[in-house]
């Protein structure tokens, strides 16, 4: 099952991806975690994307190609994948295509308001990636990870400037993916803001009809 997850910032895209990935035992692959390593690890790649996160900009087209059209030549990938957060442009998914197809596209699709308040609202860990939502999802401990116990964070490109950055690049340059993928009859549609629980169930029985 080769997937993509797409919807605006904080629609819940890697809430569900890695549910996803565990029930299908499939790898997820993050395009926005993935830099965040790198910018921790003070990588070459990293060094040249931070600008770009912190500012809540897209990463330029051919940088972000390369990163997962490199990953998914090298890895084993036979069982499938899904991908949360790439692509992101049409010039990024007409590349994708050239070597690589999806079976499904699932929209996730939440309103503005939403979108600002859960991003407001998420706290990280730092240390296991476990992700929590002060509004929707708080941890058991307050700024404590459930999983690890470590300190959370708030993620630099959460602040209301970035975020509101980040909505108008969606809009401007992500959203036409979902007529892009309309056409080719892959897009199907779920209600982000539903619980996390129905929202898994929803796309479960979008990709794997069979069991419900
Ligand atoms: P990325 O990390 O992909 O950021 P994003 O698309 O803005 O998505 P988010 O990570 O903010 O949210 P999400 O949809 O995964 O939601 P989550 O599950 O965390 O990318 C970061 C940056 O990297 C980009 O800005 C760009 O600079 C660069 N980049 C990455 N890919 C790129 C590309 N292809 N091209 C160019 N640049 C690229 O949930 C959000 C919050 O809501 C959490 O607190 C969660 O607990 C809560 N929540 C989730 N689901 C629900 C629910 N159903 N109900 C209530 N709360 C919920």
């Amino acid at each position: 099952m080769k997937l993509l997850l797409l919807g605006p910032p904080a629609s819940g895209k890697g809430t569900q991806a890695s549910k996803i990935a565990e029930y299908l035992g499939i790898p997820h692959i993050s395009t926005g975690d993935i830099f965040r390593e790198n910018i921790s690890m003070k990588t070459e790649l990293g060094k040249i994307v931070k600008s770009y996160l912190d500012n809540g900009e897209l990463v330029p087209d051919e940088i972000v190609t390369r990163v997962v059209v490199d990953k998914l030549d090298k890895g084993d990938y036979r069982k499938g994948f899904i991908l949360d957060g790439f692509p992101r442009t049409i010039p990024q998914a007409k590349s994708f295509q050239r070597n690589y197809e999806f079976d499904q596209v699932i929209y996730i699709e939440v309103d503005d308001e939403t979108v600002m308040k859960r991003i407001s609202g998420r706290r990280v860990c730092p240390n296991c990636g476990a992700v929590y939502n002060v509004y929707f999802n708080p941890p058991r401990y307050k700024g404590r990870c459930d999983i690890c116990s470590q300190q959370l964070i708030t993620r630099k490109d959460d602040n209301p400037e970035a975020a509101k950055k980040r909505l108008r690049e969606y809009k401007e340059k992500t959203e036409p993916l979902v007529e892009f993928y309309d056409k080719q009859n892959l897009l199907r549609r779920v209600n982000g803001l539903k619980p996390p629980e129905e929202v898994f169930d929803d796309i479960i029985s979008i990709i794997n009809p069979t069991t419900h």
